[in-house]
């Protein structure tokens, strides 16, 4: 089994997400000890936003590209192999500004590929990177789930969109709400996501 763990909080060793993201993948080793896990910290090292540049490099042979073109071609691909390999893909997503930060919506953009994880058919659009699961760790310093608040929810309802969208009917969020309203609430929140993680790191 291949567990592919990406991270995208700005916040470092102070992230909820963090600790959180590295708890899930905790849990599957213990369940499947011999998964291979392939980490990527997107704040550490942020993919480049999509470029006309790299449309215009995937549309000559590879010696006519410049060197940035080479490089965001080979970076690019192997984004996208790391989550076509991947059984299971933990994502560290926390809220900002009602949506996700944007190195991983730079990661989203170089998996989101017409022909690999997706492609439009007369009957509509078709995903093809089913049969994997994908777990979003999902930090927030409001409360959102339940709440009216939900209706600007970008963050989690984007995600579900996007993996559905790629064929993906396995997601499922460990959620921890409202750390940003005091010390008791970001303590029970936490320890509550803690607490569901084991109902929701089930070994693809
Ligand atoms: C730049 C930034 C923007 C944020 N925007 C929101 C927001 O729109 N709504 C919200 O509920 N919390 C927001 N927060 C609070 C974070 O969602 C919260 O601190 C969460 O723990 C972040 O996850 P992390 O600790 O893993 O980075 C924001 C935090 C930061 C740093």
């Amino acid at each position: 089994m291949n567990i592919l763990h990406v991270d995208s909080s700005i916040m470092g060793g102070d992230s909820v997400s963090r600790a959180l993201t590295a708890a899930v993948v905790a849990e599957q080793l213990r369940r499947a000890p011999d998964a291979q896990t392939t980490y990527r910290d997107l704040a550490a090292e942020p993919l480049d936003h999509l470029s006309s540049s790299l449309f215009a490099a995937r549309a000559v042979s590879e010696d006519q590209r410049s060197a940035d073109q080479q490089r965001d071609v080979v970076a690019s691909d192997a984004t996208l192999d790391q989550f076509l390999a991947a059984d299971v893909v933990v994502i560290g997503a926390p809220m900002y500004n009602f949506s996700i930060p944007s190195q991983l919506k730079a990661w989203i953009d170089r998996v989101a590929v017409a022909g690999k994880t997706f492609r439009y058919t007369e009957a509509g659009p078709e995903g093809l990177a089913g049969g994997k699961k994908v777990i979003i760790v999902s930090s927030r310093g409001g409360v959102y789930n339940g709440t009216p608040l939900e209706a600007i929810d970008h963050q989690e309802r984007y995600l579900r969109s996007v993996f559905g969208f790629l064929g993906v009917t396995d997601v499922e969020f460990v959620r921890a709400e409202g750390v940003n309203l005091g010390p008791d609430h970001k303590r029970d929140a936490i320890e509550a996501a803690h607490r569901s993680i084991a109902d929701v790191a089930l070994a693809a």
